[in-house]
């Protein structure tokens, strides 16, 4: 062995930052399925984003938008986000907004921003699978929240109250929520504001499921309180996930600090496909409007299948496109995932969603009416010799 090579095994060769990282539970689950699959395992429309920012995108490469950005994204793309965002606070300028590579950057550079090792993160649990290891990698202490089936999966503020210390630095809020569907109301968004601005907390807020709603309004945590970042996207409105655009929107020294993060890290969003989206913001909706109803009659029929399954107890969401159904087989929900991907379904198990995932399964509904029923004919019969509790 040369003296480089032993150097190298004592030093490592990876950061400690990476010792507890993961693979993912989603991208696991779907590495392993086939073509012959039906997926209802990832979180993306099946839909194409509509015709006109297709066009848009064309004709932003033909008329030479092939060059970096502004670091913060376009000014007119910014300018045009101040529109849709002054539904939620009404003084909000082009300062208040970066345009950054979908929300999964922004949830990253926010807590490469924010993170300090000792501080406790507030997360939702179940949660997206980005917010715990986002904390792990800064060594940060994830301290979580539960989301339970008897609350409909909406937080209890009394409870994050509770679990607030003097290390508390952030909290990250998710509504509509994946995995759970569900969408928090105007007073528990009030009251876990009251909470961050009484101790001085940074409100992270990822509302990339905004539009995607079946019953009431959005409520944001954007609005008067300086430490909210707002984190959206248009992959998931504009069905473009591998697009890879979306936006923050906060305090305009939030904005600047994290915009020197965004440099070093991305240089900039894309030229063309900011463009784009710029025309999906200027053009027609009825778009956005006619996916949700195809969502929400999707919905219905997933939740009905589902609740038709001795051993399933399916809530039905407000919001985003996933069901988180509980079950009551003999079987951890790695293995009821594997069986039910080995009948030839792809769905993801809930404990990659946190510890309160447990006993759950999560099924995204992006998918067609045709692929969802065929998908819930497997399910049944597969769970059908499973033994209950
Ligand atoms: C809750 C949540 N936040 C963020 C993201 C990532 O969004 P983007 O595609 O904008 O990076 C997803 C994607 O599934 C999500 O479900």
């Amino acid at each position: 062995m040369s003296v480089v090579e032993s150097e190298e095994e004592e030093i490592g060769m990876f950061s400690s930052r990476m010792d507890n990282i993961e693979q993912s539970g989603i991208r696991k689950i779907f590495g392993m399925a086939d073509e012959k699959s039906i997926h209802l395992g990832i979180g993306e429309p099946d839909f194409n984003p509509p015709p006109h920012i297709a066009v848009a995108l064309k004709e932003a490469v033909d008329a030479g938008y092939n060059k970096y950005s502004p670091v913060l994204g376009l000014p007119e793309l910014r300018e045009a986000l101040v529109g849709r965002m002054r539904r939620f606070k009404k003084d909000v300028t082009v300062d208040n907004i970066m345009v950054t590579m979908g929300a999964s950057s922004g949830l990253a550079l926010s807590s490469m921003a924010f993170y300090e090792p000792g501080d406790e993160i507030l997360l939702p649990d179940p949660g997206f699978v980005f917010y715990k290891p986002h904390s792990i990698l800064y060594k940060a202490k994830p301290i979580c929240y539960a989301l339970r089936h008897e609350h409909n999966y909406i937080p209890q503020v009394d409870e994050i109250n509770e679990l607030v210390t003097k290390n508390t630095k952030a909290i990250i809020t998710n509504s509509p929520s994946n995995p759970c569907g569900s969408t928090f109301p105007k007073d528990v968004v009030r009251g876990i504001i009251e909470i961050a601005q009484d101790n001085n907390m940074v409100v992270i807020s990822d509302e990339v499921y905004d539009e995607i709603i079946y019953e009431g309004e959005h409520h944001s945590f954007l609005g008067d309180y300086e430490n909210v970042v707002h984190l959206n996207s248009f992959s998931k409105t504009f069905a473009m996930t591998g697009w890879r655009i979306g936006y923050m929107v906060s305090s305009p020294d939030i904005i600047e600090h994290i915009s020197r993060l965004q440099y070093y890290a991305i240089a900039c969003p894309s030229t063309p496909l900011q463009r784009a989206c710029l025309a999906g913001l200027q053009g027609p909706k009825d778009f956005i409007a006619d996916m949700v109803s195809h969502f929400k009659h999707r919905r219905d029929v997933i939740v009905d299948r589902l609740n038709a399954i001795d051993g399933f107890s399916c809530l039905k969401p407000t919001g985003a496109f996933y069901v988180f159904p509980s079950y009551d087989f003999k079987i951890d929900d790695t293995d009821l995932t594997m069986h039910i991907l080995k009948a030839g379904v792809v769905s993801t198990y809930g404990s990659a969603f946190g510890d309160r995932g447990k006993g759950h399964i999560r099924f995204s509904y992006a998918n067609s009416v045709e692929n969802i029923e065929k998908g819930m004919d497997i399910v049944r019969d597969a769970v059908s010799e499973l033994e209950r509790n």
